[in-house]
């Protein structure tokens, strides 16, 4: 049973996020977007709002540990406590090694994998007050096999997993599940706040390449998220992640 449920989306103004914040709300649930970058959280707020849906915008910045603390402490006076996390929010570097600065590294870092457990680990601690909870973690095919220059994102995506079964133990006698999807290609134009936002460029071979015939979209992985941390469906589920990436990661490549 989701109606009611209170859900913590980071980086839930634009992209996957928003997607993911839309269908959980759609169902019931009550969702905070914690997101950093204002004008999308402002907007997506509004336009869900519209929607007549109940969401509210916290500005976040999850590698803050002042910040995520802020952000769980008004969840809890806005919504009354926190049930479902979803670890969203990220950024990315693609640059080679050799021109990376040390700090750049560290930024990635700090907002994929640390903001991850920051968020974790205080909403683990409403979840437990409530009797139990839900934290998805959005990685990355990305974890498991690589295009150059990409260190920092792709140790943070495996980090992401493999802390997805380390919380998944830590935190099962609190009865909270921790579970980790990790997409492939994702096209988010559309899902973009409106400065950003564009029509998908994408060529026929974008598609035809990936064995289910299309590159994925936001609602893809919402879907699952939705699925995931609804107990009654997926209450077996912990410590594992699932890949939706249209079957690109099975597919073997040799050329002719
Ligand atoms: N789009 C894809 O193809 C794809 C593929 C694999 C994995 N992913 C993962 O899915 C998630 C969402 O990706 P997306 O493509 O929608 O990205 P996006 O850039 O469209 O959205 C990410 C959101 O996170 C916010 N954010 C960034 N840093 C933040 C911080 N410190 N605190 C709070 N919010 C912050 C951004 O402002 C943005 O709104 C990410 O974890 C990403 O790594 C995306």
């Amino acid at each position: 049973m989701l109606e009611g449920k209170v859900a913590i989306v980071t980086g839930g103004g634009q992209g996957i996020g928003a997607a993911i914040a839309q269908l959980f709300a759609e169902n019931g649930m009550k969702v905070v977007i914690a997101e950093i970058d204002e004008e999308a959280g402002v907007e997506r707020e509004e336009l869900l709002r519209g929607m007549g849906l109940d969401v509210k915008f916290v500005k976040t910045d999850v590698s803050d540990e002042e910040s995520v603390k802020m952000m769980v402490k008004k969840t809890v006076e806005y919504y009354g406590g926190v049930d479902v996390l979803v670890n969203n929010a990220a950024i990315t570097s693609v640059k080679s090694i050799f021109e990376r600065s040390l700090e750049e590294w560290e930024r990635v870092i700090r907002v994929n994998l640390t903001g991850p457990y920051l968020c974790s680990r205080y909403c683990a601690e409403e979840m437990a007050k409530r009797g139990g909870g839900v934290i998805v973690n959005i990685a990355s095919t990305r974890a498991f096999m690589s295009e150059p220059d990409t260190e920092p994102y792709s140790a943070s995506k495996g980090g992401l997993v493999a802390l997805t079964h380390s919380l998944a133990i830590s935190l099962a006698k609190y009865h909270i599940r921790v579970v980790c999807v990790s997409p492939g290609w994702i096209e988010t134009s559309e899902w973009k706040k409106k400065s950003l936002r564009k029509k998908p460029e994408l060529r026929p071979i974008d598609h035809l390449q990936h064995p289910a015939g299309r590159v994925g979209t936001p609602m893809d992985i919402a879907q699952l998220c939705l699925f995931l941390v609804d107990d009654e469906k997926a209450g077996f589920i912990t410590g594992v992640n699932i890949t939706v990436d249209g079957g690109m990661t099975v597919k073997m490549i040799y050329v002719d």
